[in-house]
């Protein structure tokens, strides 16, 4: 283990949020690939699931099984998952020393669950607690896009798919949570950085790689420090 370059951990947690169709995972494995090529230990895990655990609830999520009873019932669902993906995966990499990369996490469940879904403050606030349980993201890169073009990029992807329980919903509910998406990083400025994501993926890509280089330098992670684990 590394010396205390953090006052809880010695590794940098990332996590990536946004719309449908943001380019989050493509831009994942990019950055993934351009920090090992400078040397770090990287993990690079989802959400919902990460974990054997948190993948056998992921199933019951994207098919829509548990819409029938309510966003609270999703909401504990995430939080199920997310609890074992913290603790089975998050944290042991992050106190190794490794870089974690992280295709949603805390915000998606303040978003689809606590804004769109219309759940109480408190209550999420409460399930994020036991959830996350001190595991809060170092850097959270909030890939944002009108969700017209989102909507219409995941359909490409997808091509003759079937849109999941949360591709389905309407134009509107998708603005809400880009708008959801962008207070957040208005209210916690030191944490989050919006990435323009209606660019090229070229384009896409150096915005996160320079805003990520920048919070590890000042984070004193130098590459050296992060091999050999
Ligand atoms: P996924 O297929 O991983 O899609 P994406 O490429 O959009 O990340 O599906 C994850 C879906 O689950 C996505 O629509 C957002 C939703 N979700 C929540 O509603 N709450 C959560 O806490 C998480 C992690 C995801």
């Amino acid at each position: 283990m590394h010396g205390t370059l953090h006052n809880r951990h010695s590794g940098f947690f990332i996590t990536f949020e946004g719309g449908e169709g943001a380019g989050k995972s493509t831009q994942i494995t990019r950055l993934a690939g351009k920090l090992r090529a400078e040397g770090h230990d990287v993990v690079v895990t989802r959400e919902p699931g990460g974990s054997p655990g948190a993948e056998a609830v992921r199933h019951v999520l994207l098919s829509g099984a548990a819409e029938p009873f309510g966003p609270k019932m999703e909401a504990v669902l995430f939080a199920a998952a997310r609890s074992d993906h913290v603790e089975q995966v998050i944290r042991p990499a992050v106190e190794r020393g490794v870089i974690v990369l992280c295709d949603r996490f805390l915000d998606s469940s303040r978003v689809y669950q606590g804004v769109t879904g219309e759940l109480d403050p408190e209550f999420m606030r409460a399930l994020e607690d036991v959830t996350v349980n001190g595991m809060v993201p170092d850097m959270t890169l909030i890939l944002d896009i009108d969700p017209e073009l989102g909507l219409q990029r995941a359909g490409v992807r997808r091509g003759e798919g079937i849109a999941d329980r949360f591709e389905k919903e309407t134009l509107e509910i998708h603005q809400r949570r880009r708008a959801a998406y962008l207070a957040i990083a208005a209210a916690e400025p030191e944490r989050c950085v919006v990435i323009d994501a209606s660019g090229s993926p070229q384009e896409v890509e150096t915005a996160i790689e320079t805003a990520v280089f920048a919070a590890l330098d000042a984070q004193g992670i130098a590459v050296a420090q992060a091999v050999g684990d």
